[in-house]
């Protein structure tokens, strides 16, 4: 959607195969392999992009994995593997674009969180940890970096991605559809957000016509966390 509307973009995967892939289908699209929560990484691809382009004024940091269970369960490794990725990520690449934005003047930042970050959900605190640690991050950054840059928050509710369609056909017993009409009720849309919405979002953010919003988290989850009630799985 991004480069649809005329951007130009960097795409960064530890996968590279991913990356390329991507890259693969958007005009002019840089593919880079790097681990966001590696400082040696992340520095060499922001400079890769900034070689490449001479610029950058929009970051959507999105890298993440999901993964829920009993807390007596989770590992220290995990958990921390857990920050280091969504947090650690977020704040280094923030940290390594930033005086690239700023000599190009103006520019807007989004940082990928989630409902977990607002809402309690079964066996999902870690994850939830580092979501929320994204959200408050943006807040505090969002007003030291103004009036320059924005930064804001989108905070997904159940998006179909290579993340989620494993949880969906495990949710329905291995049954897709099943999967699907269960986890469609946890909303008062009762459907599962499209790439394409979000992309919506996040497109708008980046943009010009959000201007005058910095600062905030948009929730796009349905009305989920609006609900009065939550399907318990
Ligand atoms: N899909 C959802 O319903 C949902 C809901 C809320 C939040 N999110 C968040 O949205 C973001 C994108 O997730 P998605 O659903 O598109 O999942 P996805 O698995 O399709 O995409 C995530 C990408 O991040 C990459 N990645 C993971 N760890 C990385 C690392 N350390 N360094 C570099 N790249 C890394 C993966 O290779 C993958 O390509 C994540 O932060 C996720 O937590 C997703």
């Amino acid at each position: 959607m991004f480069t649809e509307r005329g951007g130009r973009v960097a795409v960064v995967d530890f996968r590279a195969e991913a990356a390329q892939a991507s890259a693969d289908q958007l005009p002019g699209a840089l593919a880079l392999a790097a681990d966001v929560s590696d400082e040696g990484s992340v520095r060499a691809a922001v400079a890769a992009t900034d070689a490449h382009f001479g610029r950058i004024d929009c970051v959507l940091n999105a890298a993440g994995h999901a993964a829920a269970g009993p807390l007596g369960e989770w590992t220290y490794a995990e958990w921390t593997r857990m920050m280091a990725v969504h947090a650690g990520g977020t704040f280094l690449v923030c940290r390594e674009v930033l005086p690239i934005m700023r000599r190009g003047g103006d520019g807007a930042i989004v940082n990928i969180a989630s409902i977990a970050a607002i809402r309690a959900q079964p066996t999902n605190a870690p994850y939830g940890a580092a979501k929320g640690a994204v959200v408050a991050f943006s807040r505090q950054l969002a007003n030291e970096l103004a009036p320059q840059i924005r930064v804001n928050v989108v905070s997904p509710g159940r998006v179909r991605t290579a993340m989620t369609e494993p949880i969906i056909l495990a949710r329905g017993d291995g049954d897709w559809d099943k999967g699907m009409e269960i986890s469609s009720r946890f909303n008062p849309l009762h459907r599962i957000c499209d790439p394409s919405e979000l992309a919506d979002a996040i497109c708008f953010l980046l943009s010009r016509r959000a201007a005058y919003i910095t600062a905030t988290s948009l929730v796009v989850d349905g009305g989920e966390t609006s609900a009065p009630t939550m399907v318990v799985y």
